[in-house]
């Protein structure tokens, strides 16, 4: 791709020029003392940013995009047949659907409009219903709306049914507070390559004591032994003083997430995700200034992501060649049946400026 091109699709992400240094450095091997060191570092910021440093929940780092991540968590917890509630209202929700069914489960879906956020009522009627649910799964941030979905809610409906609570959360880790163990999530599954500011290829996976129980009380899961977490937790016991994963890992690209998360460590996980929150602001008043309306009210503001109406008569994918055309800036258009009637900008980069809204704002005002 162009370099001159500014990178402001919903990832992966422009990142910072010291993340890409670290894929530079000499292949090391994903064993020994050193490695084992940098691997627990990397899990222990990642504690932190999914919200449950002082917790019982386990937290590995699996080798594969978000959806590898998603795989696992689905396939470890539950049987072949087995009923799943899936909250849908978008592209990740579908997504979600169709891993369930392809995983062997029995689906029940809960859906919304698109662009309009999960009913955590009609989960609770859901779980009321089919109280053999083994899980209830939602897309946190639905990244093809910028939509937020209401997990504290959702986990607070979830908490005292006998299934667990699986979290989509690959375009909003790392853009939002976290608090995974007050929010009753059992499972998360995420990414490196949106909000973490890493490239594509990392998929971090958080798993709760909860979880473990669903997990450990059966080993005839239709799945593979790649995703399964047993795997994972079997390496991090037994090896973790020397080989912690049960995989030989992409080192370059641990180093360059490693690289990333101490950048956000050090920046402070508060002032990072107000530093997304103000160019969300920043970008939903520009956009205002050009005469397209954001797809979501204020109220509903994504601090990472945004998604907006073209100008009427206006088709998205012409604003998204317009400004990759005339002014190299990346954004993407609608996904499904929205394609044609939004375009969407990812605000997820941690080395994006006002200066970068400023300069796509006054892009769109020529449009
Ligand atoms: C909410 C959500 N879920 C899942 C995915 C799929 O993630 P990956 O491409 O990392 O497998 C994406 C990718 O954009 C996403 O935004």
């Amino acid at each position: 791709m162009d370099s001159a091109v500014k990178l402001m699709i919903p990832g992966p992400v422009e990142v910072d020029a010291r993340v890409l240094a670290a894929l530079n450095r000499p292949v090391e091997p994903h064993y020994g003392d050193a490695w084992v060191e940098k691997y627990s570092r990397v899990v222990a910021i990642l504690k932190q940013i999914f919200g449950i440093a002082e917790t019982d929940y386990d937290v590995y780092l699996m080798a594969g995009s978000g959806t590898c991540a998603i795989d696992a968590c689905m396939g470890s917890s539950l049987l072949s047949g087995e009923k799943i509630i899936v909250g849908n209202n978008g592209f990740f929700g579908d997504r979600l659907v169709d891993i369930a069914g392809n995983t062997g489960l029995q689906v029940i879906e809960v859906k919304s409009e698109w662009g309009q956020p999960l009913d955590p009522q009609a989960i609770k009627v859901a779980l009321q219903q089919h109280p053999d649910a083994k899980a209830v799964a939602v897309v946190h941030g639905e990244t093809s709306t910028s939509i937020l979905n209401p997990i504290a809610e959702i986990g607070a409906v979830v908490k005292s049914a006998e299934a667990v609570f699986i979290v989509d959360a690959v375009s909003s880790l790392g853009g939002l507070p976290y608090d995974l163990a007050g929010w009753h999530v059992d499972l998360c599954a995420s990414a490196t390559q949106k909000c973490l500011g890493a490239p594509p290829g990392l998929a971090p996976v958080a798993i709760s004591p909860k979880a473990w129980r669903m997990i450990d009380r059966s080993n005839r899961k239709a799945h593979g032994w790649y995703t399964n977490l047993q795997n994972w937790r079997k390496y991090a016991q037994e090896w973790g003083d020397w080989h912690p994963t049960p995989i030989t890992m992409p080192t370059n690209t641990v180093n360059a997430l490693l690289v990333s998360l101490e950048i956000l460590i050090q920046e402070g996980i508060a002032n990072r995700m107000e530093r997304f929150r103000s160019l969300a602001l920043q970008l939903r008043n520009g956009l205002r200034e050009a005469g397209m309306e954001p797809f979501t009210p204020d109220e509903l503001m994504n601090p990472v992501l945004t998604a907006a109406r073209p100008p009427k008569g206006v088709e998205s994918v012409q604003v998204v060649r317009y400004l990759l055309d005339t002014h190299h800036i990346q954004i993407s258009g609608g996904l499904g049946h929205l394609k044609k009637e939004v375009f969407r900008i990812g605000h997820m980069s941690p080395v994006l400026k006002p200066e970068d809204i400023e300069n796509l704002v006054c892009a769109l005002k020529a449009f």
